[in-house]
């Protein structure tokens, strides 16, 4: 069936019509999420505020990305130091910044090489081709990545179908396959579901978007071993965990074991988009034209990587997420018991706590109004994921501020 350009869909949006109070241009920007009518305007450390000059606790900095909180020094100076030299040439040449940052980030993590992308998904999809280039090469042919039930890896068409959000099953068929799932942490369905069509499996080393699903110390061991008997490549996604967010600078490091291939983005650029592939040697065999992209490697988003990698370490920043993830948890326990909250949870400073009922986007919604940023990945969950530079100061006014909400809300 055709349609001409002319034709309306057959059905409006529900989001099509302006509603009350919205920012002025908002009817110019594709809905793909209900926005509160607000604009933000500045941020500094914590600290965010919107036009009208209000401020917001910011316990979820873009979602872990912001790992040093808004606008720090060192980004601001690398940015513009390197935008006054050179902001970009072409990833068909190597730039200072990428030498440099490609450098730390295989020291850091003792995998030999990386290739840097623009998102997670970007990321996890090069991962992907890495594992299928793997078993065309190592294994007869082998395509298919294990992942995880409730798992999340990124909206590209494929990194959708390697995901296990719940409902996402159903969404924008047919789906690219070679993705078969298996439940989180369960190191004897990951042992069945390896058949000789396996290249690789794919999981998160906490389950972030998932509820922030820590698994037992020995899964990641476990997989380990698992994948060095059966001949697969163990692919970790630390988009979300990795660059100290979760108490060590990588997740896997918690464990003593190394992957074959990490996928990093999210707090990797403080703010600035920019992602990364890192692997062992023996699986980097991408040839000429099979991996590129035009902003890879890109200068400005080098420069601000390396920049917040420096400073990461410098104020050994994943150690005080570990101290102020414990500090956290500890405090969310004893506000726990008075107002019913179950389940506390996390690595780091990556934490979550489970409410008495399905309010979750209830309690986002009066926090934003007292001034408070939370999330709420599942409906009886809320998920805290503050700056690494958060202070207790603002940990303990993040708790007075949520313990109120809570209180007018449950
Ligand atoms: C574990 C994990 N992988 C991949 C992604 C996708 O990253 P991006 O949104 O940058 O594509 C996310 C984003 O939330 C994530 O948490």
């Amino acid at each position: 069936m055709t349609h001409s350009p002319a034709q309306s869909p057959p059905h409006p949006s529900p989001h099509s019509s302006p509603t009350a109070n919205q920012p002025q241009g908002a009817d110019a920007v594709m809905f793909i999420t209900p926005r509160p009518n607000l604009t933000m305007v500045r941020g500094q450390g914590s600290w965010l505020w919107d036009d009208q000059g209000k401020r917001y606790l910011d316990f979820v900095q873009g979602w872990a990305v912001n790992s040093l909180g808004h606008s720090p020094k060192v980004l601001r100076q690398a940015l513009a130091r390197q935008a006054g030299v050179l902001v970009n040439a072409s990833p068909a040449f190597y730039n200072n910044a990428m030498l440099d940052f490609a450098g730390w980030l295989t020291r850091q993590s003792g995998l030999d090489r990386v290739f840097f992308a623009n998102s997670g998904a970007e990321a996890n999809e090069g991962a992907v081709k890495l594992a299928r280039k793997w078993g065309k090469v190592h294994r007869h042919g082998a395509f298919e990545v294990i992942t995880t039930h409730n798992s999340f890896h990124g909206r590209t068409l494929a990194m959708m179908s390697a995901s296990g959000k719940p409902g996402w099953d159903k969404l924008f068929e047919p789906k690219v396959p070679g993705f078969p799932k298996v439940p989180f942490n369960d190191l004897d369905a990951m042992a069945h579901a390896i058949t000789p069509k396996t290249a690789a499996i794919l999981v998160e080393p906490v389950q972030g978007e998932g509820g922030v699903i820590v698994p037992s110390p020995h899964y990641l061991t476990g997989l380990r071993k698992l994948c060095d008997e059966k001949g697969v490549l163990l692919m970790l996604d630390e988009i979300q965990t990795g660059m100290g967010r979760t108490g060590t600078l990588f997740a896997f490091q918690r464990h003593g074991i190394l992957p074959d291939v990490m996928t990093l983005g999210k707090g990797l650029g403080g703010g600035f988009p920019v992602a990364a592939v890192l692997a062992r040697q023996p699986v980097c065999l991408f040839e000429a034209g099979e991996q590129g992209g035009t902003f890879n490697g890109q200068p400005l988003a080098m420069a601000a990587g390396l920049a917040v990698a420096q400073e990461i370490e410098r104020k050994r920043l994943a150690e005080r997420a570990e101290k102020n993830g414990r500090y956290l948890q500890k405090k969310l326990n004893a506000m726990g018991k008075t107002l019913g909250l179950t389940s506390v949870r996390g690595q780091g400073l990556l934490v979550a706590v489970d409410l008495p009922q399905e309010k979750g986007p209830q309690v986002v919604a009066a926090a934003l109004q007292a001034g408070l940023l939370v999330n709420s990945p599942r409906p009886a969950t809320l998920r805290l994921m503050p700056a690494l530079t958060v202070s207790r100061g603002e940990i303990d006014q993040m708790l007075d501020m949520l313990e109120q909400v809570l209180k007018q809300v449950l």
